[in-house]
């Protein structure tokens, strides 16, 4: 039996680094959309790639989303603020990417854009899949991926459950806020609405951040996140401006005109209302 001084080699004997990163695989998926890698356009590469690790960051996003808040509901909230920090960096990290993104200039991205076809990021079941386990909950958005009943099931049953928010809230009411009865307990395929009965419930709580300190804390880290979400999109919506100005989106949207509506939803409205109250 193997001494724990010699694991590290034993292990290394069994696994590579590219076997345990299946690199192989990894690095396989930037082909080209053309025939050889010999028509590899140069700007697409670095389209590829930007997609596909912030599908990467955004499957690391969904998993962390899902432990918050299996957190919340077990009134297990000690390590939340840590598990909504890295969330919050995740997202930090994906709105540095714009950067990079955005020294592919116009000329660079209308050498490849009509091979995208109708493809858009509007159709990334993650994204959607983060915001259903925000809050947000657009049920048309489901309709997007019909042709893959697997995908859309997953999204249905997302949104079948409560929200991050909805359990956050309902974590509230255990503690004695009057957070109503609606709030707690209800259709979760509807969008929370902002609601003055919550918005109060926050006030209370945040005139009183001693009583209550772990409950500020996650709100604090709430809206940290939802603060970096904003920014997220707004770079999007300011990137994609200066790529393509204000064409149609290649899903059929109006392109900035839409990305920019986005920028003003919000997942967890109270907590941002309150604020003024205070
Ligand atoms: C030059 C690069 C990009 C352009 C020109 C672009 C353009 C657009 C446009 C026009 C839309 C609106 C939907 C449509 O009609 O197509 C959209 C939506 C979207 N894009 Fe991008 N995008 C770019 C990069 C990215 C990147 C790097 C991501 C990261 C995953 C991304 C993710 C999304 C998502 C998730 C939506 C849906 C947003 C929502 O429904 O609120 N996009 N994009």
């Amino acid at each position: 039996m193997a001494k724990g001084t010699d694991r590290p080699a034993t292990l290394a004997k069994r696994r590579s680094y590219a076997d345990f990163l299946e690199l192989d695989t990894l690095l396989g998926l930037q082909h080209s959309f053309a025939d050889s890698d010999d028509d590899l356009l140069h700007n697409e590469l670095l389209f590829v790639i930007i997609h596909q690790a912030d599908e990467l960051w955004l499957k690391l996003l969904i998993h962390e989303t899902r432990l918050a808040r299996s957190q919340i509901a077990a009134d297990r909230i000690a390590q939340t603020p840590k598990v909504l920090t890295r969330m919050r960096r995740v997202l930090e990290q994906l709105s540095h990417a714009w950067d990079v993104l955005s020294t592919m200039t116009p000329v660079d991205y209308l050498t490849f854009r009509d091979r995208l076809g109708s493809g858009s990021g509007l159709q990334s079941a993650q994204y959607r899949e983060f915001e259903f386990l925000l809050g947000g909950r657009d049920r048309s958005k489901v309709d997007l991926h019909r042709d893959r009943p697997t995908v859309a099931g997953r999204l249905e049953a997302t949104l079948a459950e409560p929200s991050l928010y909805d359990e956050v809230l309902r974590l509230l009411a255990r503690r004695g806020f009057a957070i109503p009865q609606q709030c707690r307990d209800r259709d979760w395929t509807i969008e929370h609405q902002p609601s003055a009965e919550v918005r109060a419930a926050w006030v209370q709580l945040y005139r009183n951040v001693e009583a209550h300190w772990d409950l500020y804390e996650l709100a604090e880290k709430l809206v940290d996140l939802e603060h970096m979400l904003d920014i997220w999109r707004h770079h999007h919506a300011s990137t994609v401006e200066r790529v393509i100005g204000f064409k149609q989106g290649t899903g059929g949207t109006s392109g900035v005109g839409y990305l920019r509506q986005a920028v003003f939803r919000r997942f967890f409205p109270d907590l941002w209302e309150c604020r003024t109250e205070l």
